[in-house]
C-alpha cells in the first residue's frame, strides 16, 4: 500500500495542532490569524488547489479543540446536513464488483500533486480497517471490517444502503469521524463506491470467507 491523498486530513490536524500549540491557548479555538499562517505555509500544485485549506461546517467545528469532544446538539446537526448530502446512484443500484472493490481497498494513490488527476483514486481502507483475512498489513484506526456483511445479514437493501452512504461520508453517521468523506468529497466515484459496498456485503467477496 502506498500513502495517499492525505493533503486535507493533514490539513485539518494542523488545524488543530494551531490550536493547542502552546499551555494557555489550549482551549482556544483556531483564529484568523493562525489560518493565515497556514494559509501562507501552502502553495498550490496541479490537482491540489488552496481550496483545500478552505473548511466546511462540519470541517470547522471538528477542528476546533473546544469541539473535539463536541456537543451531543452539534454532533446532531453536523449528522443531519451530511446525511440529507449523501448523493445515492440514481438506477439504485448499489452493488458493483468486489473484485474491483479489492483493488480500490488495497490502494491509496490519488488526490496528491504529484498524482495524475485523470488516474482514478484508491480508499485505501487497508491504512485503517482489516478488510479480508489474506491482507496481513492492515492499519487498526477504524474496526475490523473482516466478515461485515455476514456478520450483518447479507446484502440486504437496508445494509446496501447503510454501507454505501458510509463511504460516500462518514461524517453522516459518526460526527467529525477520522475517515474520509469518499463520494462527498469527489475521491471516489459512484462506480467505486459500488465496487467497494459490494466487496463488503457480496458473500461471495473474501471478506465474508
Ligand atoms: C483514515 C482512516 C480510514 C480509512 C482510510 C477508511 N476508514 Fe472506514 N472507518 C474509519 C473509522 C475511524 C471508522 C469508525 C466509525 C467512524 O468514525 O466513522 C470507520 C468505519 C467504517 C465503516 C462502518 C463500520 C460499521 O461497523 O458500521 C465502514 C463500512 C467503513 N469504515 C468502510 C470503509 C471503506 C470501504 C474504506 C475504503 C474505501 C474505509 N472505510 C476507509 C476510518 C477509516
Amino acid at each position: 500500500m502506498k500513502p495517499v491523498y492525505w493533503a486535507l486530513p493533514a490539513v485539518v490536524s494542523v488545524l488543530v495542532a494551531a490550536g493547542c500549540a502552546t499551555g494557555p491557548r489550549q482551549m482556544e479555538a483556531v483564529t484568523a490569524e493562525d489560518l493565515n499562517i497556514i494559509k501562507a505555509s501552502f502553495r498550490a500544485q496541479g490537482q491540489a488547489g488552496l481550496d483545500r485549506l478552505d473548511q466546511d461546517d462540519a470541517q470547522k467545528h471538528c477542528s476546533n479543540p473546544p469541539t473535539v469532544t463536541i456537543a451531543k446538539e452539534l454532533a446532531a446537526r453536523i449528522e443531519k446536513a451530511n446525511f440529507a448530502a449523501i448523493k445515492y446512484p440514481a438506477d439504485g443500484n448499489l452493488m458493483g464488483d468486489w473484485r474491483a472493490g479489492e483493488r480500490i481497498a488495497q490502494t491509496g494513490v490519488g488526490m496528491q500533486f504529484s498524482d495524475n488527476p485523470k488516474t482514478p483514486s484508491g480508499g485505501n481502507c487497508y491504512a485503517c480497517h482489516q478488510v479480508s483475512k489474506e491482507e496481513i498489513s492492515f492499519g487498526t484506526i477504524g474496526p475490523s471490517l473482516y466478515n461485515y456483511g455476514k456478520l450483518r445479514g447479507g446484502a440486504s437493501p437496508e445494509m446496501q444502503r447503510y454501507t454505501y452512504g458510509r463511504i460516500y461520508n462518514p461524517q453522516a453517521f459518526t460526527a467529525c469521524s477520522n475517515m474520509p468523506r469518499f463520494g462527498h468529497n469527489g475521491i471516489l466515484t459512484e462506480q467505486q463506491i459500488r465496487d467497494v459496498t459490494a466487496l463488503l456485503l457480496d458473500p461471495n467477496s473474501p471478506v465474508n470467507q
